[in-house]
C-alpha cells in the first residue's frame, strides 16, 4: 500500500510516497521562490501557472529519487491538499490526483492543509501524549488547538488579523530584504541586536484580560504598522538609506517582539490547560531556530515537538502522512 500526497496551495509543487508502515518512500519539493522572489510576494496566476509545468516533472523525480523500485501503478491512494490555499493551485493539484484516481481506479482522499501541518510532528515524534496544545504558525494561519486525538482538533484561538509568516515577509520587504522574508530575517538577525529598539505586543497588556474576546488570540498587524512607521521614520521615508548594522537591529528585535508575544500566548493557553505537557508547533514559522530553541529554553518543564526543518515548510510528506491517517480512520 503506497500512498501518494500532492501539495500545491501556495508556491511550492511537492509530492511525496509513503508506505502503511509510514516509511518514506520518496519526497520532492519543487520551489518556486526564485519566480516570486522578482516580484516580492507570491503572484497566484504565476504560481498556478508554474503549478502546471512543475507536476509533471515533479512525478518523474518523485519515482526516479524513491528508495525502491516503484511505479505509478503500485500507488494504492492518492492524496492531495484541498484547502486552504491559493485558488489556482488547488485546481491544477485537485485535477490531476483526480485524474490519476480515476485512471488507476484508486481512492482519492481531499487533505485539509492546515490538517497536513498540525499533524506533521506526529509521524516523526510517536511519543507525543494526547491532548496536546498545537500551535501552528504558517505563511497563512497562526492558531493555537488542542489536538484530542488525530481525529478530535478543537481550535482555541487564532489570529484576527496577519499571520506571523506573513508579518516575517511584510517587515523583509519594507527593509528591501529579498523574498521569503522569514527565513532572510532569522538570517540577518544574528548580526543584530535584539534588545536595541522597543516594538508593540498587539492585544497583549492589562486590557486584554479573561473578560477579553481577544485574551487568547494574536494579533499582528500593528506590529507591522508600527515598524513601518518607525522605519519609515529614521530613514526619512527612503529605507534604502538604512544601513546594514541597523537592518540587522531592526530584524533581531522584531523576531525577539515574535518571540515574547509566542511566549506570552503559550503562556495563557497553558493557565487554561494546565495538565498539559507537551507542545507541537508546525508550520512554516517553526523552521526559525532562534524561536524554537528559545521556545524550548522558556517551557524547559513542558515537552516541544517540531518537526524536522524541511517539513516544517509546505511539502508533499505532510499531504501524504495526514492522507494516510484518514485511511486509516475509515
Ligand atoms: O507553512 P508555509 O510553508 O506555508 C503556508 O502554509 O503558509 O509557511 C510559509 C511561511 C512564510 O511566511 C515564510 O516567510 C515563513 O513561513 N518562514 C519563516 C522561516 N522559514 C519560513 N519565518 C521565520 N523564520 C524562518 N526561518
Ligand atoms: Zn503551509
Amino acid at each position: 500500500m503506497y500512498i501518494l500526497g500532492i501539495e500545491s496551495t501556495c508556491d511550492e509543487t511537492a509530492a511525496a510516497i509513503i508506505d502503511y508502515n509510514e516509511s518514506i518512500i520518496s519526497n520532492i519539493v519543487i520551489s518556486q521562490i526564485n519566480i516570486h522572489k522578482e516580484y516580492g510576494g507570491v503572484v497566484p496566476e504565476i504560481a498556478s501557472r508554474n503549478h502546471i509545468e512543475n507536476i509533471y516533472p515533479l512525478m518523474d523525480k518523485l519515482f526516479q529519487n524513491a528508495s525502491k523500485k516503484i511505479s505509478i501503478n503500485d500507488i494504492s491512494h492518492i492524496a492531495y491538499a484541498s484547502e486552504p490555499g491559493l485558488i489556482g493551485g488547488l485546481l491544477v493539484g485537485k485535477n490531476f490526483c483526480k485524474g490519476i484516481s480515476k485512471f488507476l481506479n484508486i481512492p482519492l482522499i481531499p487533505v485539509n492543509h492546515l490538517y497536513a501541518h498540525l499533524m506533521m510532528p506526529f509521524m516523526f515524534y510517536k511519543n507525543i501524549k494526547f491532548p496536546n496544545l498545537a500551535l501552528l504558525i504558517s505563511g497563512g494561519h497562526s492558531e493555537f488547538s488542542i489536538i484530542n486525538s488525530f481525529y478530535d482538533i478543537k481550535k482555541i484561538s487564532h489570529t484576527i488579523d496577519d499571520s506571523v509568516g506573513e508579518s516575517f515577509d511584510k517587515v523583509a520587504k519594507m527593509l528591501g530584504i529579498e523574498y521569503p522574508g522569514g527565513p532572510n530575517i532569522e538570517k540577518l538577525a544574528k548580526s543584530g541586536n535584539k534588545h536595541k529598539f522597543k516594538f508593540p505586543m498587539p492585544l497583549i497588556g492589562p486590557k486584554f484580560n479573561e473578560n477579553s474576546e481577544n485574551y487568547l488570540n494574536f494579533s499582528f498587524s500593528g506590529l507591522k504598522t508600527a515598524i513601518n512607521i518607525f522605519i519609515n521614520k529614521i530613514s526619512d521615508n527612503n529605507p534604502k538609506k538604512i544601513d546594514n548594522q541597523t537592518k540587522s537591529d531592526i530584524c533581531a528585535s522584531f523576531q525577539q517582539t515574535i518571540l515574547d508575544i509566542l511566549i506570552y500566548k503559550i503562556s495563557l493557553h497553558l493557565v487554561m490547560y494546565p495538565h498539559i505537557n507537551d507542545i507541537v508547533i508546525s508550520g512554516g514559522v517553526a523552521s526559525n531556530q532562534f524561536l524554537i530553541n528559545n521556545l524550548i529554553d522558556k517551557f524547559s518543564n513542558k515537552n516541544i515537538y517540531v518537526p524536522p526543518l524541511k517539513f516544517c515548510t509546505d511539502n508533499g510528506l505532510m499531504i501524504s502522512y495526514a492522507g494516510l491517517l484518514l485511511i486509516k480512520k475509515t
